[in-house]
């Protein structure tokens, strides 16, 4: 007899002789939502896809309700009822919802695809989960919730006991947070078991029951959640204390950098009005759908603008691609993981000068330089990898992104404009993070800094802007940046509060 649904015996995993965890041993009880945590690169992934049959693990044993299992591979693991929500979604982007919800196990009716009844199981799981997602929508229009919600939709029609989810509230707004919370707990009343990695430690406290903490691959403890707190969990990822994750804030100076004057590129930027000061690290906060990373995408050449201009160091730029923003040092982080041009098959170099080439090649590209360069920001960000030379894809999502910044700052950019730069990015990177952004407006750069984390906004920034619905509707300042503040004008408060 056991307790335990799934369980691992001294399961070990190594890549290429590299050793990415050691001897783990836990035992999930039937019900419970199990946390994990762990620094960038520390296996929690890689411990996961061994659950759920996408790697065999090089030692150890499974049980599933106390038997012993092998899991080979995704469709075995399927029918054992474990399903995994993956980091990237595997969704066939031209087909419909209930396509997707039923590829592979479509219902028939005398040998023809009976998608009267698939459209309608889809229908009652979407509705479950709250969304007025509509079946017959085509994958490719949908948000990145959205498809997130697909891939839950899959997965319950699966009927899986066992439900894994690695960092599915790493690209949901808050409100789909709650709806994703919402959802658990009734997962959970019907006896679903859910194991559920993120780097938010509230989340995990909000949500979880019990919490597993990888370092370097090897299990420091598992917690029942109501007997840590949120600091000690840190203290047990990171294996120190984390003092001052945010830097003092950075002072700047009166020089205007950048002035953005009656811009519109409708619906979702609309006549916006601001300006970006030497030294400066200004926020910009709101709720999905304010039209934040619009505004970016419109400076940056990214989207079409209808009227407005742009001045950068006091001359009116014109700006129509990501070429001529680079020309006027313009630098933009997107907050989308995959269009966000890594070329996942490529090393850690080639990733990090990918943009700014040019300065390595004069007739021959200087691949020591390349190198060396790589090698500083490599130090700087702690990117963890096998070697320089791994190739993208089999780098932690984590250190995927500090590639990603390392690409940016290569381009020597005067201003930057970081959109949700600590997406998918463990406590104490964050913290590294915070602290390069205030090092470099120290040297004179300004940023732009869009989160929808607002302690991030609160601790980093001297300024906040806050958009609703296309356009700027508040500015605070000081001692006013507080999360109470920045909500009225997120939600649209602000208008009943003046007086008329
Ligand atoms: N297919 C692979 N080939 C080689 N190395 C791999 C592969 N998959 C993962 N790794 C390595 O295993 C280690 C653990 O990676 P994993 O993805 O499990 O980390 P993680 O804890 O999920 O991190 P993150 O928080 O950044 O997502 C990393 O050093 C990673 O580079
Ligand atoms: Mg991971």
């Amino acid at each position: 007899m056991t307790s335990h649904i799934l369980e691992t015996r001294g399961i070990s995993k190594e890549f290429s002789g590299v050793r990415v965890l050691n001897d783990i041993n836990i035992g999930i009880r039937p019900g419970e939502v199990f946390g994990i945590l762990g620094e960038n690169g520390a296996g929690k992934s890689t411990l996961l896809k061994i659950l759920c049959g996408i790697y065999t693990p090089t030692e150890g044993e499974l049980f599933l309700n106390g038997n012993p299992v092998s899991i080979p591979n995704p469709s075995t693991a399927q029918q054992l009822g474990i399903s995994m929500i993956p980091q990237e979604f595997n969704l066939i982007e031209t087909l419909s919802v209930f396509e997707n919800v039923f590829l592979g196990m479509e219902i028939r009716r005398g040998g023809l695809l009976n998608k009267k009844a698939m459209r309608e199981q889809t229908s009652r799981w979407l509705k479950e989960l709250q969304t007025d997602l509509s079946p017959n929508a085509t994958i490719a229009q949908l948000s990145v919730a959205q498809k997130q919600m697909v891939e839950i939709a899959k997965a319950l029609v699966h009927d899986s006991r066992i439900l894994i989810m690695d960092e599915p509230t790493t690209v949901l707004t808050q409100h789909e947070v709650e709806i994703l919370f919402g959802l658990i707990e009734r997962l959970k009343q019907k006896g679903v078991t859910m194991l559920f990695i993120s780097h938010k430690l509230k989340e995990v406290k909000q949500i979880c029951d019990r919490l597993l903490i990888l370092r370097d691959g090897n299990l420091i403890s598992v917690d029942e959640v109501k007997e840590i707190t949120e600091h000690d969990m840190a203290k047990k990822m990171v294996g120190r204390e984390l003092n001052q994750v945010f830097p003092s804030k950075s002072v700047s100076q009166d020089k205007t950098v950048l002035k953005v004057s009656g811009l519109n590129s409708l619906p979702l930027v609309n006549d916006i009005h601001f300006e970006l000061k030497k030294g400066e690290v200004l926020g910009f906060a709101g709720l999905i759908g304010a039209g934040r990373t619009e505004l970016a995408e419109a400076i940056m050449g990214l989207r079409r603008k209808q009227s407005g201009q742009i001045w950068v160091q006091g001359q009116e730029a014109s700006i129509h691609s990501p070429s001529d923003a680079l020309k006027y040092r313009l630098g933009y982080l997107s907050e989308d993981r995959k269009g966000r041009g890594l070329v996942l098959n490529f090393g850690i170099p080639e990733n990090t000068t990918l943009i700014s080439l040019k300065k390595y090649s004069r007739w021959i590209l200087h691949k020591h330089k390349e190198r060396e360069v790589t090698q500083t920001y490599v130090k700087q960000f702690d990117v963890r990898a096998a070697s320089m030379n791994s190739e993208l894809q089999y780098l932690s999502g984590g250190n995927q992104q500090k590639v990603y910044l390392a690409k940016w700052m290569d381009t020597n950019p005067e201003i930057l404009i970081l959109d949700e730069p600590t997406r998918g990015i463990d406590v104490n990177a964050k913290k590294e993070i915070y602290h390069f952004i205030h090092s470099l407006t120290e040297a004179g750069l300004s940023c732009i800094v869009i989160s929808s984390e607002l302690e991030e906004l609160i601790g980093l920034c001297t300024r906040v802007l806050v958009m609703r619905v296309g356009r700027i509707v508040g500015e605070v300042t000081g001692e006013h940046i507080n999360e109470e503040e920045i909500m009225v004008y997120a939600a649209g408060l602000h208008d009943e509060r003046m007086p008329a």
